[in-house]
């Protein structure tokens, strides 16, 4: 997948991958973490669109993980959090869970004010999802930086845009200091 001329893409070893600028850059870049699951391929799908509009920021650099892959330290490294979970039996999928229950303790008093934003996917709702990821956030004391995003059904491209524009706004307001 190309970002475009400035940009390098590096697989890392535990299947997640970082989409960077110039390491000239890359030494003083924040880092905006991109969680996400995904049976289907739908939340892949939409994860990957919001790492494009992410990556048309200059200064940025931006971690894709799959939540069973992502680390404590991928989430105290980072200036912003994105969650990209699609619904499952009323509720987000249960890597997320997993990755929330994996790093609250160690994370919780360490990331307070951190900004975050949601995107959902689900076949007919996804709200259950939204609002179970929303009150853990709130949880670790996190600061929602934009509204979510909640697609159901199969995304067609206007969803689409809609989560690359997510990526897009929340890497500007990182990199202006904004959020
Ligand atoms: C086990 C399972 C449970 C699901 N439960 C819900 C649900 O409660 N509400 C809903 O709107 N969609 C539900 N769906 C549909 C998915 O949220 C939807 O197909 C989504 O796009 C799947 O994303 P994925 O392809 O990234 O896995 C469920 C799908 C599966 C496989």
């Amino acid at each position: 997948m190309v970002l475009g001329s400035e940009n390098t893409i590096r697989e890392s070893r535990d299947w997640g991958q970082e989409y960077q600028r110039e390491p000239a850059v890359m030494e003083t870049a924040k880092t905006i973490l991109v969680v996400y699951h995904s049976q289907g391929g739908t939340m892949e799908n939409l994860a990957r669109r919001f790492v494009r509009g992410a990556a048309r920021e200059q200064g940025i650099s931006i971690q894709l993980k799959r939540a069973a892959d992502a680390r404590l330290e991928d989430l105290l490294g980072c200036s912003a959090i994105a969650i990209g979970s699609p619904e499952y039996f009323g509720t987000m999928a249960g890597l997320i869970k997993d990755f929330f229950d994996r790093t609250y303790e160690e994370a919780r008093q360490r990331t307070v004010g951190l900004p975050y934003v949601v995107f959902v996917c689900g076949g007919n709702d996804g709200r259950g999802a939204l609002m179970q990821i929303e009150r853990i956030a709130s949880g670790y004391s996190w600061k929602k930086a934009l509204e979510h995003v909640r697609i159901t059904g199969s995304p067609v491209e206007q969803d689409l845009v809609a989560v690359e524009e997510l990526g897009q706004t929340l890497a500007a307001g990182i990199d202006f200091g904004i959020f």
